[in-house]
């Protein structure tokens, strides 16, 4: 018999998890995501992505025309819709998130989110590079949640570096997240999470979703005139 790989029951994860972390500390951390399977197909399409050539600068392409300065931030990137050739493991992945998500968002007092972003491929090539302070979101884009989960097997965070250290707005101290593989953290988008990426001397792998809120999404897009981003759609 095939081992099946136990996977959290998503409902329950959001409900006892999710939303009241999100509420009480802005972020949260969860551990075997997808369990090893669907986490090896993620990080195997991954992996070829940055192989064959189809990730960019993150720098180039970053926020603004020209994008962030050099030594801002010094991952590969590529955005994924899920619907392209050799993406069906990040498309599942996808979907899981928007369940996660959607069952969130109903007790997530009233916010309603009903798009997201492109899925951003990314990979610190382990040069040393990270991604300095920053927040995701300061200035009402629409963002409203980050999630990213993380592909990296055996990380050793003290060699590798690495870590995500977020300063969560108002607390003296700041707090340590390793990117350890099938994990999935969310946060606030906006002023309440500034992070960083601290420099990597291992390729790190993750993926990363930003769900927006309609109503500041709307109004962005009045501001901005920015294209839309995907619908989201729950499994
Ligand atoms: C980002 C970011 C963090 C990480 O891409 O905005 O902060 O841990 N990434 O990869
Ligand atoms: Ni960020």
């Amino acid at each position: 018999m095939p081992l099946l790989d136990v996977v959290p029951d998503l409902e329950r994860l959001a409900a006892d998890r999710v939303v009241p972390e999100l509420l009480e500390r802005g972020f949260c951390c969860v551990d075997g995501l997808l369990g090893e399977r669907a986490g090896d197909a993620v990080l195997e399409q991954v992996k070829d992505l940055h192989r064959t050539g189809a990730m960019d600068d993150g720098r180039l392409a970053g926020s603004g025309p020209a994008g962030p300065p050099a030594g801002v931030r010094g991952d590969k990137i590529a955005w994924v819709s899920g619907a392209e050739r050799e993406c069906d493991a990040i498309n599942a992945l996808l979907k899981r998130l928007d369940h996660v998500i959607t069952v969130c968002a109903r007790s997530l007092d009233g916010r309603s989110i009903t798009e997201r972003s492109k899925a951003m491929a990314a990979c610190y090539p382990g040069n040393g590079a990270g991604y300095v302070k920053h927040v995701d979101n300061p200035n009402s884009d629409g963002r409203c949640i980050t999630c990213i989960y993380y592909l990296n097997k055996n990380w050793k965070a003290q060699e590798d570096g690495g870590v995500l250290r977020i300063f969560p707005d108002g607390k003296s101290c700041a707090v340590d997240i390793e990117p350890h593989f099938d994990r999935l953290l969310l946060f606030w988008s906006d002023r309440r999470n500034p992070h960083e990426v601290l420099p990597s001397y291992a390729a790190r792998y993750a993926v990363t979703v930003w769900y927006f809120d309609s109503d500041e999404r709307a109004e962005a897009r009045r501001r901005f005139a920015r294209p839309a981003g995907c619908e989201v759609r729950s499994s």
